[in-house]
């Protein structure tokens, strides 16, 4: 025989065999394991993801996480870290005290958390450093409690300082995470300062002069606790000499909040 029949003759009984042995290997092999075959067993993960499971139903499959079962597999349950990597956030540890991975954004809170939160949200605790306060000693969840997301009210926890005052009233002069920084607008009504000041208020309630038409926050701008000279507005009106002997002008007019009447008189 030549030798390049032999050659080609043991190539051909190579190939049949091969064949025949991969035949025989998809008649007698273990069934697969499918995705669809996991309900059949398990009915709760798939009910949790059908009902919230986000980009974990969308863009995965039961086996993207789980690839083996047992008994071939001893463990099967997937680190998120396989497919989370490259942020401060999934440097944090223990992943499921949060995050069930059938429903991954349906979190859970629970413990004290701060520097969890600042993985995602650095602003707010900048500016309670920069401002101490008590609320900057509190975890974050102190307040926002229980839910991602949730904002509370301050009356959950505060009275209001007078009666005619409400939850939509406070953020005027408070912000939540620097409280003692006092700003407010200047469209602030007099009645919110009328809480811990009442007798400017009445005095001012009560005056017949122009002042009478004037809001506390015009004279008082902006930041608690600002005091206005009058000559901020009205300059030195009266004649030079008047001025230089009576440098006070309260020592004619009294107090800005109550005016003496003195057009009138
Ligand atoms: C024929 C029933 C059956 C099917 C089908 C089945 N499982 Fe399981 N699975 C079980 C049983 C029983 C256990 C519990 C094993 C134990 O606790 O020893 C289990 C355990 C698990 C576990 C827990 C991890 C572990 O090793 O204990 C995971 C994850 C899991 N199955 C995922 C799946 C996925 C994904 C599918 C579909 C691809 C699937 N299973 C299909 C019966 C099944
Ligand atoms: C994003 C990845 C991911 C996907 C997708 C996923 N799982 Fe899981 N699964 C996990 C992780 C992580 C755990 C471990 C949870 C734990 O320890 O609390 C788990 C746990 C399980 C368990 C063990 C029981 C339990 O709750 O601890 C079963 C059973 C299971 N998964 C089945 C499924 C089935 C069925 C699907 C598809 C419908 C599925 N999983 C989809 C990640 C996933
Ligand atoms: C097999 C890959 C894989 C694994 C393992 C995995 N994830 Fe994901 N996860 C994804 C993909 C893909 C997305 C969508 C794209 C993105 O946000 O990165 C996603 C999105 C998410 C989201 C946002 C969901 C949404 O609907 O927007 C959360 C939260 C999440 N994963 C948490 C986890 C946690 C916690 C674990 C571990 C328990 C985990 N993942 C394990 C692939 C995975
Ligand atoms: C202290 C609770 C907590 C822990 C621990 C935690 N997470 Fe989160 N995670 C959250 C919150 C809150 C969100 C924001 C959810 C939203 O936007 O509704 C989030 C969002 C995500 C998202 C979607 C947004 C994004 O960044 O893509 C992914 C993915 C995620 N987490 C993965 C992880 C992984 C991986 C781990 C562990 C390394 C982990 N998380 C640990 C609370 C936590
Ligand atoms: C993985 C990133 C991530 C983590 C961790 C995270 N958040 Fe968020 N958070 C977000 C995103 C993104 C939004 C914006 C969601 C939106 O606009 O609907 C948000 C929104 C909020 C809001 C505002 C909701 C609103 O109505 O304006 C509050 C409050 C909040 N988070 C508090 C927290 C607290 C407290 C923690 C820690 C327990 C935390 N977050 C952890 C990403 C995160
Ligand atoms: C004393 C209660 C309290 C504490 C503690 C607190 N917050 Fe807030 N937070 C609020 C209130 C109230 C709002 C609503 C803000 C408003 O009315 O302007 C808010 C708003 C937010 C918002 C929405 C966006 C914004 O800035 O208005 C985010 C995000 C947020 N807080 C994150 C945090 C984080 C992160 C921490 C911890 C470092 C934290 N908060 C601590 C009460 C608190
Ligand atoms: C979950 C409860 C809670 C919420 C919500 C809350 N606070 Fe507080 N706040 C406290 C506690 C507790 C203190 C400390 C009281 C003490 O020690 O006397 C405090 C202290 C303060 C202080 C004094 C701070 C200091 O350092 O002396 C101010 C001002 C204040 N809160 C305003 C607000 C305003 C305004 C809101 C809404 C934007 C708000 N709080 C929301 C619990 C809360
Ligand atoms: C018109 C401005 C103004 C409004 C509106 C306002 N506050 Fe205040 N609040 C102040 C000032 C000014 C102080 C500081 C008083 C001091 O120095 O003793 C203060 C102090 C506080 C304090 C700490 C001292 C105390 O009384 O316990 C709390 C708590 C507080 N406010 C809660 C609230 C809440 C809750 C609301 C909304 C219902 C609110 N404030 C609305 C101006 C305001
Ligand atoms: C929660 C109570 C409270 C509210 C509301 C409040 N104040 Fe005050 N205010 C005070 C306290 C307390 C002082 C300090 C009194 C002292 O030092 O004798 C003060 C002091 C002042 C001072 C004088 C500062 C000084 O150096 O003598 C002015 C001006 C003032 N407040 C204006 C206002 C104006 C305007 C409003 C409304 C936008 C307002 N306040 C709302 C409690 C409050
Ligand atoms: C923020 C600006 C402002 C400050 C500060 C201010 N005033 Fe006035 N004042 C006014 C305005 C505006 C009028 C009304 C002018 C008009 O309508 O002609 C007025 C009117 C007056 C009048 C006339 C009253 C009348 O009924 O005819 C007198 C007097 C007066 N101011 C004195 C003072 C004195 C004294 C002070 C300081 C204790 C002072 N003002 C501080 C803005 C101010
Ligand atoms: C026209 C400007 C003007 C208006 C309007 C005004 N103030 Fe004043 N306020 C002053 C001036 C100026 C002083 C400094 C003392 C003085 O010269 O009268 C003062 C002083 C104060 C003081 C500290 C001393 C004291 O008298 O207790 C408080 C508190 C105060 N004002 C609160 C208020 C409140 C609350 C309102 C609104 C109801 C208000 N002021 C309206 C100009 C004004
Ligand atoms: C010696 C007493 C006296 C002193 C001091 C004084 N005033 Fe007068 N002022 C008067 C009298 C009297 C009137 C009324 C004149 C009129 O009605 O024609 C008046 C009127 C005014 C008026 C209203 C009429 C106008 O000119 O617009 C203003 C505003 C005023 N004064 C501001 C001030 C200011 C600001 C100071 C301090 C810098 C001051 N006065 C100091 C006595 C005084």
């Amino acid at each position: 025989m030549q030798k390049q029949s032999v050659i080609f003759l043991i190539t051909l009984l190579g190939m049949v065999l091969s064949g025949l042995l991969l035949t025989a290997g998809t008649a007698f092999a273990q069934p697969t394991l499918t995705v669809d075959d996991c309900i059949k067993c398990h009915e709760k993960q798939p009910r949790e993801i059908e009902e919230a499971g986000g980009a974990h139903k969308e863009q995965l499959n039961c086996q993207d996480c789980h690839a083996d079962h047992r008994p071939a597999s001893k463990n099967n349950i997937p680190q998120c870290s396989m497919c989370h990597e490259g942020s401060a956030h999934y440097e944090l540890k223990n992943c499921l005290r949060c995050h069930n991975p059938h429903q991954p954004l349906r979190v859970v809170l629970t413990g004290e958390l701060k520097a969890e939160c600042l993985t995602c949200h650095t602003d707010q605790n900048e500016q309670m450093l920069a401002n101490p306060s008590k609320h900057a000693t509190f975890a974050c969840n102190f307040c926002h409690a229980d839910k991602h997301g949730v904002i509370p009210e301050c009356v959950q926890c505060h009275e209001p300082h007078s009666d005619n005052m409400t939850q939509a009233d406070c953020s005027t002069c408070h912000q939540a995470h620097q409280p003692l920084v006092l700003e407010y607008a200047d469209t602030t009504p007099n009645i919110l300062c009328a809480a811990c000041h009442e007798q400017p208020y009445n005095q001012l309630m009560d005056t017949k002069t122009k002042h009478h038409e004037r809001t506390c926050v015009e004279c008082h701008q902006n930041k608690h606790k600002t005091i206005p000279q009058c000559s901020d507005c009205h300059g030195l009106p009266h004649a030079e000499g008047i001025h230089k002997k009576f440098p006070v002008c309260g020592s004619c007019h009294n107090t800005a909040h109550d005016l003496n009447n003195l057009s009138s008189k």
